[in-house]
């Protein structure tokens, strides 16, 4: 039983659940994530295992509403019960004494870089967050990044809270300050991480990306989340979903995340006027 044991709003339009998921919590490691369906007939989305609670025997899932199954899941509170939770899947993230790591996470790539970050700072390393969103009310996770980091840097796009500038203008701070950075790992956007692939490989400094592909079935059988990696195909969801950023053609990931544009819209019209919003028929 995946029963929601807490729901809050974090930001608009974000909402985060609390998930009775005993055996889930136990084997879950940073960078893996979830298959959610949340009815019999519904689709399956991947959701980051942003955070684990082996004695509670929960896991907590970070949703952003941007579509027919995201909205859907929205429409769920406390006590409800989402069907199929399948995980803990993908491979964790590798981990070892770097140094300096610099945890990037623009909005909702705070849920991956959370949980990362928590195994960053178990293997010993000093951490350096930078969270960016475009404005301060969207802002959320901040005390719990706070309590992870060594040092958090905070940007909005339009300077309404903390720095102001895009993730890659308070790196690129960093670098500029001569300190000495030994890893960089990020999630979020795909033209976020782009931009943070390109600044780091202009100064050699390795970096992995946390992608997000469209996924099916999560086990490697249908192909839909595959990813040019090094001029090689790989499955985000068996081989990832984290990979060198410096050799990710990130151009592909963004047209094949738009491919079913359309489409999406048209199901997330339908699902509104089916449901007024609600979740109720
Ligand atoms: C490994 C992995 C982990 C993820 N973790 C999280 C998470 O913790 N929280 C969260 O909110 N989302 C996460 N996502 C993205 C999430 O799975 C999608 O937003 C979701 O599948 C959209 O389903 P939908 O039916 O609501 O929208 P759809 O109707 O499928 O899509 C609506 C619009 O959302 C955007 N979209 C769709 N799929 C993705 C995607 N995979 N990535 C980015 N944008 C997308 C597109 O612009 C699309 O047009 C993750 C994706 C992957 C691959
Ligand atoms: S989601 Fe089907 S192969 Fe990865």
């Amino acid at each position: 039983m995946y029963r929601i044991l807490k729901k809050r709003e974090l930001a608009e339009n974000v909402d985060e659940f609390v998930v009775e998921a005993s055996e889930i919590a136990k084997k879950a490691e940073p960078g893996q994530f979830v298959i959610v369906r949340i009815s019999k007939k519904g689709e399956r989305i991947p959701l980051t295992i942003a955070e684990k609670d082996c004695d509670a025997g929960t896991i907590t899932l970070m949703v952003q509403r941007v579509g027919k199954t995201t909205f859907h899941l929205s429409c769920l509170e406390e006590g409800h019960v989402i069907t199929d939770v399948v995980g803990p899947l993908g491979k964790p993230t590798h981990l070892e004494k770097w140094g300096h790591v610099v945890c990037i996470g623009g909005g909702l790539g705070l849920a991956p870089v959370h949980h990362i970050a928590q195994g960053v700072k178990d293997a010993e390393n000093r951490i350096t967050t930078i969270m960016g969103f475009r404005r301060e009310d969207l802002v959320f996770w901040e005390e719990k990044m706070k309590l992870i980091s060594d040092r958090l840097i905070v940007t909005t796009n339009d300077g309404s809270y903390g720095m102001k500038g895009l993730v890659t203008d308070a790196l690129q701070e960093l670098i500029d300050s001569g300190e000495e950075i030994n890893m960089v790992i990020t999630a979020g956007p795909v033209p976020m991480m782009k931009a943070v692939a390109e600044l780091t490989k202009k100064y050699r400094i390795p970096t992995v990306a946390s992608l997000n592909p469209v996924m099916v079935d999560g086990t490697g059988m249908c192909g839909a989340c595959r990813v040019t990696v090094n001029g090689e195909v790989k499955f985000a969801c068996v081989d990832g979903p984290e990979f060198d950023a410096h050799k990710v053609e990130f151009d592909e990931l963004i047209n094949r995340l738009n491919m079913f544009k359309t489409l999406e819209g048209e199901a997330l019209k339908e699902f509104q006027k089916k449901h007024c919003g609600c979740g109720k028929e």
